[in-house]
């Protein structure tokens, strides 16, 4: 339940809470960093933080905590974790594990992932079992995570190359999404993050019929395509871009926070990207996996005359206006990639439960099963 609704502006403040009983504050908006030291009161914090981030980043913004919590006694430890996906290790839980310790943690301290989805993911994990659950706040730094990765309780870390292997739901006491963060963010890694925006946009009629989430007076498809070549960080209609995804995002997570059934429409595109990256042996990035996988998504619902060839076109060229990937490379082995995509959580026998647009753009049907013959068949032809 969105307990305080509110219009889509510059900046949003509010407090989420899910079927679960879990509450986050979540702040969008410039500057919203300085909001910190309040949330920590706010949500009853403990005198320690420990902040994990990626190295040679946000230094300037880790000094001004520091002086601002300081000064309200809490003190601020930094551990430093390999970027990227290198840091969803076991190794590095364990290292996360041990420097609470060695701080004496409780369970009112609490450790601040600061900086793309795979810092929040190994924070989240790290939160949720250290002393059954401590409080965890996360500061999202990439247009990805901040529209996705750090919102909506899902945490991992992987296992043996397979991504997310380990994993629980857990959800954040607070979340920061400072747009200012979005400054130093390479080119390559915010359109990665496009990818999860397109996606909402895709699926905004459907999660606004099924949940209390309201559409704004036009709908994020129709923004997109006014807009979305010219995005960057400092565009002024990117906060109410982001406001929108995570407002989709936290309604649908409310609703069905374990993932039952509604939550399943968020994976458009998923099911293929996995595979995808573990595929590429993650050369791919998330947001270049998604697009492939979205643009299955369309190809399988024309295959299934749910959609139109010129329906499937303009989804496609949002995907494409930007650089995002909308095939599959050559090199990709198809039987390799099917063998991916049956691990995935989301198979049922020699099917896979996947999500695909109907009727028009906004809307998607997200139980359709779809055997193994026919992903094989559609996917030799998708290269
Ligand atoms: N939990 C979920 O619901 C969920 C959802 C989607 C994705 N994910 C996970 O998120 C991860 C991908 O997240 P991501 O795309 O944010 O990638 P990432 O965390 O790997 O970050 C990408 C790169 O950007 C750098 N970076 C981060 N913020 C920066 C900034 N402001 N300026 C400059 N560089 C910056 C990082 O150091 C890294 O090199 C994957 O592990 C994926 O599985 C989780």
């Amino acid at each position: 339940m969105l307990k305080h609704k509110t219009h889509y502006g510059e900046s949003l403040n509010l407090n989420w809470q899910s079927v679960l009983h879990v509450g986050t504050r979540v702040v969008v908006g410039k500057g919203t960093l300085a909001k910190l030291p309040d949330l920590l009161a706010q949500i009853d914090a403990g005198k320690k933080i420990l902040l994990l981030k990626p190295p040679n980043l946000f230094i300037q913004e880790i000094d001004y905590l520091k002086t601002e919590l300081h000064a309200k006694s809490i003190s601020v430890h930094v551990l430093e974790i390999p970027d990227g996906e290198a840091c969803k290790s076991i190794d590095y839980l364990i290292k996360v594990w041990n420097a609470m310790h060695q701080l004496k943690f409780s369970r009112k301290d609490t450790l601040v992932g600061f900086g793309g989805g795979s810092v929040t993911d190994i924070a989240g994990f790290a939160a949720s079992t250290y002393l059954r659950g401590i409080n965890l706040v996360t500061i999202p730094t990439t247009l990805l995570a901040q529209v996705d990765a750090a919102i909506g309780g899902k945490t991992a870390v992987n296992f043996h190359g397979g991504k997310n292997l380990i994993g629980n739901y857990y959800f954040a006491k607070a979340v920061i999404v400072d747009t200012d963060t979005l400054a130093t963010l390479p080119r390559t890694q915010f359109t990665s993050g496009l990818a999860e925006v397109i996606k909402y946009a895709l699926l905004e009629k459907t999660i606004a019929n099924e949940t209390e989430y309201s559409m704004g007076p036009r709908p994020l498809l129709q923004v997109l395509e006014n807009s979305i070549a010219d995005l960057a960080w400092n565009n002024e209609l990117l906060p109410g871009i982001l406001i929108a995804s995570m407002k989709m995002k936290l309604a649908v997570v409310a609703q069905d926070a374990l993932e039952s059934g509604l939550r399943r429409c968020l994976n458009l595109g998923h099911t293929l990207a996995h595979a995808l990256e573990s595929t590429s042996n993650f050369a791919l990035s998330h947001g270049e996996a998604v697009a492939i996988g979205i643009a299955f998504a369309l190809h399988l619902a024309v295959s299934h005359k749910q959609l139109s060839e010129s329906d499937s076109h303009r989804a496609l060229n949002l995907l494409e206006v930007v650089g995002l990937p909308t095939k599959m490379s050559a090199g990709i082995s198809v039987p390799i990639l099917l063998d991916h995509l049956f691990r995935d959580k989301k198979r049922e026998g020699e099917a896979i439960k996947m999500i695909l647009p109907k009727d028009e753009l906004g809307m998607v049907d997200y139980n359709e099963l779809i055997k193994r013959e026919e992903i094989e068949q559609r996917l030799t032809h998708f290269l």
